[in-house]
């Protein structure tokens, strides 16, 4: 009879820290000899790294714990374990036929132990857990690594400080030696991470500080970060990313609504103007910024009228990019609890008429680049060949010839399709 051996898949939903965390779970389960494998039908162990943020990821999720009866059914001896957000506001999915256990998102330590043991239940959780000595495996030209857990803000519509709890910020130390150590297996691109990144803070390092010295260390071509807060914004910020070459003319900024009443019902602590004055001044000291968002439509109470003041917002802004989202109420957030819902059928009419006018301003913001020239970092392959690579605000742009992945090139672009800017290499920097 085959041996049964440690082989685990994951399976990883939701944001850039959910990925990260699946690295960090990787990192605990190769350090006690597990081996990841590529399919769930090879492993003997499958992790469903889930997001609870809005009712469509937790709906894929559960839509794959569903896919994985008939397997469980053929090969009982699968441990099943579902992992983050979910595993902590839905404790009732420990009652799902194929879950044996749930992990949230700082048990992590006790996965591997738990798993062998074949225990089921809910693995407890490490108190002011930080992962600050585990460092994830380098084998990408890009990678993630976080420097805050959690988030302290409790914007009413946000699940995330239940399942992720407070901030905790790590110490400077961990991260210089984590991120010396991807740049090492030849990471040349780091994104700093963090629900709030704006309120990093230890024993006297603040944001700015930790930015300045990850951009310091040599071998690191481009760094980003995300997310950031418009309440917390720091004044030297956008002088301390212009001062570094290497720190990328890039800004996830949320605005969630253009209208102040709804800001406020959102307990967001700005106003729009508050948020106005931000980007002037980032536009003001940073070349070519690109700006992102996130935009929430049909939050409850949301009137046309303040949905048309959001429109208004976003032209008058012009993000390069929104990330734009139907409000659907999380159970235990304040939200939930606020009586004048907007209608579902309202709700994606309104979240149709953004993503139109936002899809225009991202297509004539690209247009723009044609003609241009710029300094492009190689990335990878492109999947309809040619190369992946991106500029110094972070925007992709795909480059025809021969490049090498991990140079920097100096590059004219010539053509633009759809939202991408496609150009030719000039010579090499
Ligand atoms: N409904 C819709 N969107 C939400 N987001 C967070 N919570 C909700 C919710 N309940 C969006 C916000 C946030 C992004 C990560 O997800 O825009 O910035
Ligand atoms: Fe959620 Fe607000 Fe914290 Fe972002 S800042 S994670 S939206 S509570």
């Amino acid at each position: 009879m085959e041996k049964l051996e440690n082989k685990f898949y994951i399976r990883t939903y939701g944001c850039q820290m959910n990925k990260y965390d699946s690295d960090i779970i990787k990192a605990l389960l190769l350090k006690e000899n597990f081996k990841e494998v590529s399919t769930p039908e090879e492993a003997d162990y499958i992790f469903i790294n889930t997001c609870a943020v809005r009712e469509h990821a937790e709906k894929r999720a559960i839509g794959r714990l569903n896919s994985l009866k008939s397997l469980k059914k053929n090969k009982p001896e699968t441990i099943v374990g579902v992992v983050g957000c979910m595993a902590k506001n839905h404790p009732d999915l420990i009652h799902h036929s194929v879950v044996d256990f749930l992990a949230p998102p700082d048990s992590y330590r006790n996965l591997a132990k738990w798993a062998i043991a074949k225990k089921s239940g809910y693995i407890p959780e490490g108190k002011n857990e930080q992962y600050s000595d585990i460092f994830i495996y380098p084998n990408k030209i890009s990678s993630y690594l976080s420097i805050t857990r959690g988030c302290n803000y409790f914007c009413s519509y946000c699940i995330v400080p239940y399942t992720r709890g407070l901030i905790r910020s790590r110490p400077p130390n961990n991260i210089l030696k984590e991120a010396e150590w991807l740049i090492d297996g030849g990471t040349r691109e780091l994104t700093l991470l963090g629900q709030n990144i704006n309120a990093y803070y230890y024993k006297g390092v603040d944001f700015p500080e930790i930015l300045k010295r990850v951009a310091n260390l040599k071998g690191l071509k481009r760094l980003n970060f995300l997310t950031s807060h418009p309440k917390d914004i720091p004044d030297n910020l956008f002088s301390v990313m212009a001062e570094h070459n290497n720190v990328t003319n890039y800004l996830h900024l949320p605005l969630q609504s253009g209208k102040d009443s709804i800001l406020t019902r959102m307990n967001r602590g700005y106003t729009l103007k508050d948020y106005l004055r931000i980007i002037d001044k980032a536009r003001h000291l940073l070349d070519d910024l690109y700006l992102s968002t996130d935009i929430i439509v049909g939050f409850p109470g949301e009137k046309e009228e303040d949905f048309k003041e959001t429109l208004k917002a976003v032209e008058r802004i012009r993000f390069d990019q929104s990330y734009m989202f139907a409000y659907s109420d999380r159970k235990g957030t304040l939200a939930a609890l606020l009586k004048d819902k907007v209608d579902e059928r309202i709700k994606k009419d309104r979240l149709r008429r953004l993503i139109e006018i936002q899809n225009s301003i991202t297509m004539e913001k690209a247009s723009a680049f044609k003609g241009k020239k710029m300094e492009v970092l190689i990335m990878g392959e492109a999947k309809k060949g040619g190369k992946i690579g991106e500029n110094r605000s972070g925007r992709i742009i795909i480059i025809n010839g021969v490049a090498k992945i991990g140079s920097t090139y100096i590059v004219k672009i010539n053509r633009i399709n759809g939202r991408v800017p496609i150009g030719e290499i000039e010579k090499e920097v």
